[in-house]
Parts: structure tokens; sequence; C-alpha cells
């Protein structure tokens, strides 16, 4: 099988997620790479580590640039803290405000609470980004490399922990409302409530984005491995709880070739692994890509894996 449906005209965002090592940065970069021949196409890494410029060897960082050798596509690697003082810095004032209307701090405590990294707010941040990114509208597809397992579901998840952040937020907000009407006898909106709005606005914008698969699809990375099954397996449950189904994944690193006792053992290995992911993911359409004699690194390797994912067909021919 190979991948399909990536160039429906609604679908607009892909994520690739999995374990530590299975290729969801190979698989997002060579997927990004086979968009951009007819879409504009941005490829997004929230993975701290700089595993995109690795893997292009093409310097990428918190700024969009063009990879080298291709005519639409472009790369860039959201850093979750940079992101996160960006967003301080935009709405310092009204955060401020925030705190200094719902809390006894005084200014120092306040100035040292918005230095803090709050748990769970860079995965936000991030997400906000990528969200920002796809309501410019500068491209038509945006595929997402994610860190290792726990991090894209915490990413897939920030909606709900920013609403439940906005709900005390708004909840003191009510209190100070309370106190002004009280004494003022009215209460006008202020620039506090309109942030606290916006945020909401930017929850349900995500929210609606994850949830519709017309619009969006996860693309789970495993390998045929056991830690690397259950892990996928544990995967697709949380993600079902967000309401994302996955409709296809992506077995790497299988191996093919016979050359020596070494892949014939490999290949043997992997036999029942491979049984086991068609049975787990049944409803899955698997593509299947085989173990490279050398890692995916450059253009040329890239485009090799690309031609894996999206022309050849590796038919299970081990299970029958
Ligand atoms: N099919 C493959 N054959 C050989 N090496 C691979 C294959 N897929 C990925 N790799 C290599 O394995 C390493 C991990 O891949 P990567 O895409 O970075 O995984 P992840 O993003 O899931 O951590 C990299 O060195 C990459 O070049
Ligand atoms: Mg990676």
């Amino acid at each position: 099988m190979t991948l399909t449906g990536l160039e429906n005209e609604n679908l607009k965002l892909i994520i690739f997620g999995g374990k530590g090592g299975v290729g969801k940065t190979s698989c997002a970069i060579a997927t990004a790479l086979a968009l951009s021949e007819n879409f504009k196409t941005l490829v997004i890494s929230t993975d701290p580590a700089h595993s995109i410029s690795d893997c292009l060897e093409q310097e990428v960082g918190f700024n969009v640039v063009k990879v080298n050798g291709t005519s639409k596509l472009s790369a860039i690697e959201v850093v979750a803290d940079e992101a996160l003082s960006k967003f301080v810095s935009v709405h310092q004032a009204a955060l401020k405000k925030l705190l200094e209307t719902a809390t006894s701090l005084d200014n120092d405590d306040i100035d040292d609470m918005l230095s803090l990294s709050i748990p769970g707010i860079d995965e936000i941040m991030s997400f906000k980004t990528i969200v920002d990114f796809i309501e410019e509208g500068e491209y038509d597809k945006y595929v997402v490399d994610t860190a290792p397992t726990g991090h894209a579901l915490r990413l897939i998840s920030s909606p709900k922990l920013l609403d439940a952040w906005i709900k005390v937020a708004a909840k003191m907000r009510w209190k100070y409302r309370y106190m002004i009407t009280s004494f003022a006898g009215s209460y006008t909106q202020d620039e506090v409530d309109a942030f606290l709005l916006g945020l909401k606005k930017t929850v349900k914008r995500i929210e609606n984005l994850l949830r519709d698969d017309a619009k969006c699809e996860f693309i789970p990375v495993c390998i045929p491995e056991l830690m690397a099954i259950s892990e996928t397996s544990r995967l697709l449950t949380d993600l079902s709880k967000s309401e994302i189904i996955p409709k296809q994944i992506i077995v790497n690193n299988v191996m093919i070739s016979e050359e020596s006792d070494f892949c014939k053992r490999r290949k043997t290995n992997q036999l029942p692994y491979l049984q086991s992911i068609s049975e787990t993911f049944s409803n899955l359409n698997k593509v299947e890509v085989p173990m490279f004699p050398e890692e995916i690194k450059g253009i040329n390797a890239l485009n090799e894996l690309k031609s894996f994912l999206f022309e050849s067909e590796l038919i299970y021919k081990h299970i029958k």
C-alpha cells in the first residue's frame, strides 16, 4: 500500500507521531517533499532536537526557510520556549493586568510569574504557532513532525490544558467583575476580557481542526519491534480519546534483503511482529518501508523514501 488521500484539497494538516527513532522525521519530510510537487508545503517540527536540520542537512530554525533543491517546500523548527516568550511579550499587558486584578501579588511577583514556564504551556504555544500558520493560509499543506509519543499526545491535548487555564482565569475575572459592578454599578469589558476571549477562540479553532478528519490527519509511524507496537497501540487509544482516528500507518524499517545471514535472521525475527501489526492495526492502511542500508539524510535519500511512501507497492508477502 502507499499513503493515500493526502492530496485532497481540504486536508491541511498532517501530523506524524510515534516512538522515538522509528522514522517520524524522515517520513514527515519525505511526505512534505512529495506534497510540495503540487502544493505549497510547510514542514514544521516541534521536536526540541533539531532533527529537521539534521535530516535535510540544512540549517532550519525558528524562522521559515526554503528547503534547498525544492521549489515549493519550506521548513521551520518551532522552539517551544521561544513560542512561549513571544506569546508572553505580545500579551504582556493583558497578562499583567489579569494577574493584578485577580490576585494580591505585587508587581515583582507578577513579573516573576510571567517569566516562569507553566507546565504544558510550551506545547500549547507550539500548537498555537502551527494554527496561526494555518490561519495565515500562506501554504496549502502543513506537515508536522512531532517529538516522541508523549510529546505528540501533549501537543494533541494542549487545547484541553489551555481551556482549563482559561476557565480558572475567567473565574477570577468574574469575581473581579462582580466587585467592580458592586462598587461602580457597571462594568465595561477591557483588554483582559478580550485577551481571554481570543484565547478561548484559539482553543476552539485548534479543537475543531484536530477533530475534522477532512482537514487533519494523524499518521502513526511504527517499526516491526515489540516495544514500538505496544507504544503505537497506546498512542492510538489515547488519540481516540481526543476523537482522532488515524486511517493509515507507516511500518518502517522492514527487512527485505536476504543477501546475508544477518539479513535473513533479521527478516525472520520481524515476521511475527509484522503479523502482529497486521492484526493489531487491521483497520489501518499499512504502508511498508524497507530498511535502507544507510541512514536517511539529504534530499536524495529522502526522495528514495518518498518513492516507497507514494509509488511503490511492497506487498505483505511475508504473511499469507
Ligand atoms: N527505513 C530506514 N532505513 C534506514 N534508516 C532509517 C530508516 N528510517 C529512518 N532511518 C534512520 O533512523 C534514524 C531515526 O529516524 P528519524 O526519522 O529521525 O526517527 P524519529 O523522528 O522517529 O526519531 C535516523 O538516523 C534515520 O536516518
Ligand atoms: Mg524525529
